[in-house]
């Protein structure tokens, strides 16, 4: 798959299936995306090596010539959203994503991520895009996952994390990764409190769910 499409950065990027060599700079990519996320909770390259054996379809980056400029990483679960609350570390452990589970009904997405230098080119878009592919072919009920509520930073001086998403929610506010995330088809489930570690988003996020008969909305590579 293969994009040039900005004209104004004129970046053309490949998605393709993590391998072995990107786990160097993945870990480096993690402290660029990811960088008010406790230290802890961010993928080491180790990580990285031991996602592709544990659930290669899952594993996705974008790549600019030698350089990786996007990744996702995602695992197969069970979920209940009659319970819906759950921690980032439960499924994480550690890193390892021991909670991957090989017959489990739904992919969860554990991150996803674009260098700063090239966002706004649809790289997150065809990252989800490999993904739901993922999901059809193995047959599941769709994709899941908690987006950061990394807008909230902005304005915490103002309001509390339960305005910011209620407003969210009724389409009176934008948030650059969950407005991000709607277009590109997820829809919100609820507030997630004491997720993650990151002060950017009060430790919050939002359920998100991605139905496996849906396509990702907009343009294809
Ligand atoms: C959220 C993130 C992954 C988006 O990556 P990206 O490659 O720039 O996204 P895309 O170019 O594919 O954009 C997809 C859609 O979202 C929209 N979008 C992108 N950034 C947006 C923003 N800041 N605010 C509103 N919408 C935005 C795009 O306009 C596009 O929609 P459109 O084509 O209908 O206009 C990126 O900003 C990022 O890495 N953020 C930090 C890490 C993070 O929040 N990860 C997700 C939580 S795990």
């Amino acid at each position: 798959m293969e994009r040039d499409r900005n004209a104004s950065v004129s970046q053309s990027y490949v998605i393709r299936p993590t391998q072995w060599a990107d786990a160097e700079q993945l870990e480096r990519l993690q402290e660029i995306v990811f960088p008010t996320l406790s230290d802890h909770q961010r993928f080491k390259a180790q990580h990285y090596r031991k996602h592709i054996e544990l659930f290669p379809a899952g594993q996705f980056v974008a790549v600019a010539g030698d350089r990786v400029i996007g990744m996702t990483t995602s695992i197969r679960l069970n979920f209940d959203f009659a319970h819906g609350h759950h921690t980032f570390d439960e499924v994480f452990q550690n890193g390892w994503l021991t909670a991957h589970h090989p017959e489990g009904q739904w992919l969860y997405g554990a991150d996803i991520g674009t260098h700063p230098e090239f966002r706004g080119l649809g790289i997150a878009r065809e990252l989800y895009r490999a993904r739901q592919q993922s999901v059809q072919q193995l047959g599941l009920l769709g994709q899941v996952t908690v987006g950061m509520l990394y807008g909230f930073s902005e304005v915490c001086r103002d309001m509390g994390i339960d305005a910011y998403y209620e407003e969210l929610a009724l389409g009176r506010r934008s948030d650059p990764t969950i407005s991000a995330q709607c277009k590109i088809g997820f829809q919100m489930r609820g507030l997630v409190r004491d997720y993650l570690e990151d002060p950017a988003c009060a430790n919050s996020g939002v359920l998100l769910v991605l139905d496996a008969k849906q396509e990702v909305a907009g343009r294809g590579l």
